[in-house]
């Protein structure tokens, strides 16, 4: 697609003025309209929506400083920015076109260098301010998605909690039934809660040059636990290639994206299985990471969807363990391939790249210039 060109109003009611700036910006690049009089600019700034406009000062019918009241008095475009064109150069003028709201002036003679010199920094200037006003509302939404986590906490441990006690006490099965039906879908929201600590970490991204076995190995005692936890019976098998070349990573992010890859490994298996944890080499100096388990496998048709948030087949499941992944080491640059066959097993590949790691993408997070 072609870049979208600024547009930019030039008001000035001496044709010669309007015919030379309007080529100027034209030929650096400029969609323009003109406008003679300050009621003609009022109404074409209405169906031409500028990014800018470069305004006289002194015209018939209604001079500069009118129109730019008007412009700045209506919510839909008092955000143009305004470049007013002073003939007089009396500083009262200048306050006075500040007063009224210009976000800037230029007086005459001016160079047309000059001019669009001004234009350019102004709508820079415009530009970042956009931008910083997105971050600023993202992070709003960050802190209050943040605040209703941390609300939900603790309301949510003592519904789980009591719960269990009503559970433990009752003889009624279908009084046991209703308490078992609390508690899941308790522990889906505690896992959810777990899910926007882990995204919320992931994106302040701080990367270090590290070795990829080691997070392998502290995944591997977690996931061991895990798996102990549940009463499975699950053999975790580890084979690493020795001396890995080093990857700029965040090893606390590449851990979280590893980690919920296993989980799912052990979710799949039902008792008793066995998940394989690997490191290998490959010719063009990337390193592949194979997690291989023999669950349940997943159907062709839903291995597509199986990154997508909120897709889950589990019951406590809050389908977000592999988007997070993804992010992940999308992130680092790295991708990510499933193979599944269902009864049979899954195998989840991810390749790493040592050399572009880190070099190319911008982290998460972080304002793209
Ligand atoms: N190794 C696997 N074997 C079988 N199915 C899998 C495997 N990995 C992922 N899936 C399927 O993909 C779905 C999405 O996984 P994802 O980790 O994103 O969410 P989840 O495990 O359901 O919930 P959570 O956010 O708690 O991890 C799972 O519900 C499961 O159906
Ligand atoms: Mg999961």
């Amino acid at each position: 697609m072609e870049k979208m060109k600024p547009r930019i109003l030039l008001v000035d009611d001496e044709e010669i003025n309007l015919t030379l700036l309007a080529a100027k910006f034209e030929r650096v690049g400029y969609e323009i309209e003109k406008a003679t009089n300050g009621i003609e600019a009022v109404v074409k700034v209405k169906e031409f929506k500028p990014d800018i406009i470069l305004m006289d000062v002194v015209m018939p019918q209604m001079d500069g400083y009118e129109a730019l009241r008007v412009l700045k008095s209506r919510e839909e475009t008092s955000y143009i920015p305004v470049i007013l064109v002073t003939g007089r150069s009396e500083v009262e003028d200048k306050v006075l076109g500040f007063e009224v709201g210009a976000e800037d002036y230029i007086s005459k003679p001016y160079s047309l260098q000059e001019v669009v010199a001004r234009v350019k920094s102004l709508l820079r200037m415009r530009a970042l301010q956009t931008k910083l006003a997105e971050t600023e509302k993202m992070a709003a939404l960050g802190g209050m998605v943040d605040g209703i986590a941390h609300e939900v906490r603790n309301p949510l441990m003592a519904i789980g909690g009591m719960a269990r006690r009503l559970k433990e006490h009752e003889t009624d099965p279908q009084h046991k039934d209703y308490a078992d039906r609390i508690i899941s879908a308790v522990e889906r929201l505690e896992r959810m809660l777990r899910r926007v600590d882990e995204y919320k970490r992931m994106l302040v991204s701080t990367r270090a040059s590290g070795d990829i076995n080691n997070v392998l190995t502290v995944c591997a005692g977690d996931i061991k636990e895990f798996i102990d936890n549940q009463g499975k019976e699950i053999e975790v098998k580890v084979a690493l290639m020795p001396e890995p070349p080093p990857i700029n990573m965040d090893a606390g992010n590449m851990r979280v994206a590893i980690y919920n890859i296993l989980q799912n490994s052990a979710d799949a298996i039902e008792k008793k299985g066995v998940i394989t944890i690997e490191t290998l080499p490959a010719m063009d100096q990337s390193i592949t990471l194979r997690i291989t388990d023999t669950g349940c496998g997943i159907k062709e048709e839903d291995i597509r969807k199986i990154f997508n948030p909120f897709q889950t087949s589990k019951i406590s499941g809050a389908g977000l363990g592999l988007t997070i992944s993804y992010r992940i080491i999308r992130d680092h640059g790295g991708e990510i391939e499933v193979e599944s066959r269902p009864g049979e097993g899954t195998v989840m590949t991810i390749r790493l790249h040592p050399a572009k790691i880190g070099s190319h993408l911008p982290h998460l997070g972080e304002p793209t210039a």
